[in-house]
């Protein structure tokens, strides 16, 4: 009976020492766990710290000590991002002093451009007047032949000068905003004088210009600019037409609107094509042999946007182009 009831005590204190065991082993895990809880918390925070941009952040000395083989990989990790920042800075340093100077360059191209073409319109102007004291027959009477090369010669002056002016005002919109002079003005006579001015060089390719319109009232607009514009649309029209048509100037309105459209009758513009033409330098005058900056829709576009209008164009291919410039009234 005593030996049954000592094994009993002895197997009862077994027990209760097991669990004592147990209960301090159980605290230890959970203290661990809690401990790596928390240095996990830590590093996360390390992480998004410099996810976020702040490349001076480090796994701690904790983390070190107990996960060193980690904290060496985390730690190895942002000095190779802070390596790669510092790569990407140098190169955009050197890369945007490579687009200054070419900016540089540009400006001083552009401005070496302005400054030939301010020289060449004053011997071209001379020559404009030389050639209309020839033909108002101030040194002497002219023969058939000489009257047609000397006004041959005028149109192309004409044509020179055009350019010029084009090449200028856009340098000029380059430099500073286009600053618009408002005056009510009458389209109408704004159109058939510009016309009239017009009509010398499509005579030259016996070009027909033919103008149509039931709107004579006046809007406010900048009539210089406007002018510039209507030049720069017939000139092209008359560039890009079939030999011996006709170029069809028309104005019209709706209840909001002024319409002023030009149709050529030419190779059209094709579809891919169309999306580029008011590009600055845009050009394709060279494959039709004829002299072209690609400016001119360039800076007629500017203007336009400038009166707060629009030019859109319809073209089919082989046909026609119609330039049409929509204005508010
Ligand atoms: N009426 C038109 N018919 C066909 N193509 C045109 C017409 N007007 C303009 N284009 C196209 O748009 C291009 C750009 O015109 P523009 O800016 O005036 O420059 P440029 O006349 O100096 O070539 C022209 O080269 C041509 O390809
Ligand atoms: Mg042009």
């Amino acid at each position: 009976m005593y030996s049954l009831l000592s094994v009993l005590i002895l197997l009862l204190c077994a027990l209760l020492a097991a669990q004592i065991y147990l209960f301090v082993k159980y605290r230890k895990i959970k203290k661990i766990h809690f401990r790596n809880l928390r240095l996990l918390r830590s590093l996360t925070k390390t992480i998004n710290s410099v996810r976020y941009g702040n490349l001076y952040e480090r796994v701690n000395d904790e983390i070190s000590e107990i996960f060193p083989n980690l904290a060496q990989s985390v730690n190895s990790m942002i000095e190779s991002i802070v390596d790669r920042e510092d790569m990407i800075k140098e190169y955009q340093n050197d890369l945007s002093k490579k687009i200054n100077v070419l900016k540089e360059i540009e400006k001083l191209k552009e401005d070496f451009v302005a400054t030939l073409t301010h020289d060449l319109k004053v011997p071209i102007l001379a020559e404009k007047n030389m050639l209309n004291f020839l033909l108002d027959k101030r040194f002497g009477e002219l023969n058939e032949k000489q009257t047609e090369a000397l006004l041959h010669l005028k149109n192309s002056n004409k044509e020179l000068v055009e350019l010029v002016e084009i090449i200028l005002e856009t340098y000029k919109l380059n430099e500073t905003k286009i600053e618009l002079n408002h005056e009510e003005t009458n389209v109408n006579s704004l159109i058939e004088e510009t016309i009239e001015e017009m009509r010398p060089i499509a005579d030259t390719d016996a070009i027909q210009i033919k103008y149509w319109t039931e709107f004579d009232r006046k809007i406010k607009l900048d009539k210089f600019y406007m002018k510039r514009v209507l030049k720069n649309l017939i000139l092209n029209a008359i560039s890009f037409s079939n030999p011996s048509s006709v170029v069809d100037v028309a104005l019209c309105n709706d209840n909001k609107n002024i319409y002023i459209k030009i149709t050529n009758y030419g190779k059209g513009i094709k579809k891919e094509e169309l999306k580029h033409v008011f590009d600055k330098y845009y050009t394709t005058a060279k494959k039709f042999r004829k002299v072209g900056t690609g400016l001119g829709l360039y800076l007629s576009n500017k203007i336009i946007q400038a009166h707060k209008g629009r030019i859109f164009i319809e073209s089919k291919d082989h046909e026609y182009t119609t330039f049409i410039i929509e204005l508010a009234q």
